[in-house]
């Protein structure tokens, strides 16, 4: 918890407001260390701007546009920056918009609010911190043929790369139909076969140049589209070093599996945190459920609290209940994404994932909810955000 504690520093040229700001936030124990600037403002500001673990109240003096310029010119600035001046001043609202700082207070009602402002974003680098050492590995399955995997497992990497500040690995396991590439409109510069024919050679870094980045968080690691590998042509242990080199540089892998139990899959299936089976609302599915769960707990002796099934393409109107999943395959833990044929089918269309083309609708929230107790994360957010509460002011 050590590395977890704030750097506070206070900027301004009035040392009376500084101090009194420092007895408002001092009751925090969570602080590593307290700084007060009165001199040099622009200089503080450089320099103290760059720790992601620092809080920097910066008080805008007379020279406010200047110091904000300063602000927004700095590259590769971590710290949270909370700004005290004039929020009539829409000059220096907009900039400070512009300059990505976390909060703007006015300098008259800096008693009121700076305590609930600086709680709010050390929550949410606790937050980041905390997640950033969570480390989880999902596999996802399908008990029949086309009933979503795939497209579960790209929904789940997308929305733990958006909403954690996480860095995700997705990874196409279905090495002859794998279908990920075209979920992301993407063609791997190098394949996972590549990746693992190099695997002795290969260290976390070198790994990279085989991922093929979606967006910032989100890297995938895909096989080809054009060469078909045979069941047992993929070597396990070379594999278990690939996983073991993922980890170092992501929080979360999420495994596409095919619907295949070999040494491969059982592998991924033994090293996962959790196993999600993936089915739709038929009798057929929901026996083929029961079957997988079987020989996955009997077999392979997974622990049935690693399994989770997922009803996909749910319909209330169907005869077929939760309720009746639940009897059938004889498992509590059941999630349900909806039916949402045009959403999905535009999604795919565009080459996008779904959460990023219908983030509002209510397949989205269904995935969301399910990356949130795969992944065993808290999404941020919540609170409304600078801009918007910027907008209200300025209306
Ligand atoms: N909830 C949903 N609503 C509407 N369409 C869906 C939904 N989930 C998946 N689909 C669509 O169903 C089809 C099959 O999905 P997907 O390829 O993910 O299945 P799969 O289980 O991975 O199949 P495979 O056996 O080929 O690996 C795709 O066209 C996908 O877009
Ligand atoms: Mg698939």
């Amino acid at each position: 918890m050590a590395d977890n504690k704030i750097n506070l520093v206070f900027i301004g040229d009035d040392e009376l407001t500084l101090e009194k700001q420092l007895a408002i936030l001092s009751y925090s124990g969570d602080i590593k260390s307290k700084v007060i600037c009165s001199k040099s403002i622009i200089d503080s500001i450089s320099k103290h701007t760059q720790d992601e673990h620092s809080i920097v109240i910066i008080n805008l003096t007379a020279n406010g546009l200047k110091e904000l310029q300063v602000l927004n010119d700095i590259d590769g600035r971590k710290a949270s920056i909370i700004i005290v001046g004039d929020q009539k001043n829409v000059e220096l609202l907009s900039l400070a918009i512009r300059s990505g700082v976390k909060d703007f207070i006015d300098y008259k009602d800096y008693e009121g609010k700076l305590d609930g402002v600086f709680c709010n974003i050390k929550k949410n680098i606790t937050h980041a911190y905390n997640s950033s050492n969570v480390k989880r590995l999902n596999a996802i399955i399908n008990a029949k043929g086309g009933s979503g995997a795939s497209f579960i497992a790209s929904n789940v990497a997308y929305v733990l790369s958006k909403d954690t500040r996480l860095k995700v690995a997705l990874v196409d396991l279905d090495l002859q139909f794998g279908s990920i590439g075209l979920n992301f409109d993407k063609v791997p510069k190098y394949t996972i076969t590549e990746a693992l024919d190099a695997i002795d050679d290969l260290d976390s870094i070198s790994l990279e140049a085989y991922m093929s980045k979606y967006n910032e968080n989100l890297s995938l690691l895909l096989p080809s589209p054009s060469d078909i590998l045979l069941p047992g042509e993929i070597n396990v242990s070379s594999l278990r070093k690939l996983l073991d080199l993922l980890e170092i540089n992501y929080s979360q892998i999420v495994v596409d599996l095919p619907r295949l139990i070999d040494p491969v899959s059982s592998m991924i299936m033994e090293q996962a945190d959790q196993i999600t089976l993936v089915l739709q609302q038929s009798l057929a599915q929901f026996r083929d459920g029961r079957r997988l769960i079987q020989i996955l707990n009997k077999d392979l002796d997974i622990p049935l609290d690693k399994i989770s099934i997922v009803a996909n393409r749910y319909d209330q109107k169907n005869t077929l209940r939760i309720e009746d999943l639940k009897n059938i395959v004889n498992h509590d833990k059941v999630y349900m994404i909806a039916n949402d044929f045009e959403r999905v089918a535009s999604a795919s269309n565009l080459g996008v994932p779904l959460c990023e083309s219908s983030p509002n609708s209510k397949i989205a929230h269904d995935l969301k909810e399910l990356a949130k107790n795969l992944g065993k994360v808290e999404f941020e957010g919540g609170r409304k955000n600078l801009f918007s509460r910027f907008r209200t002011l300025l209306a």
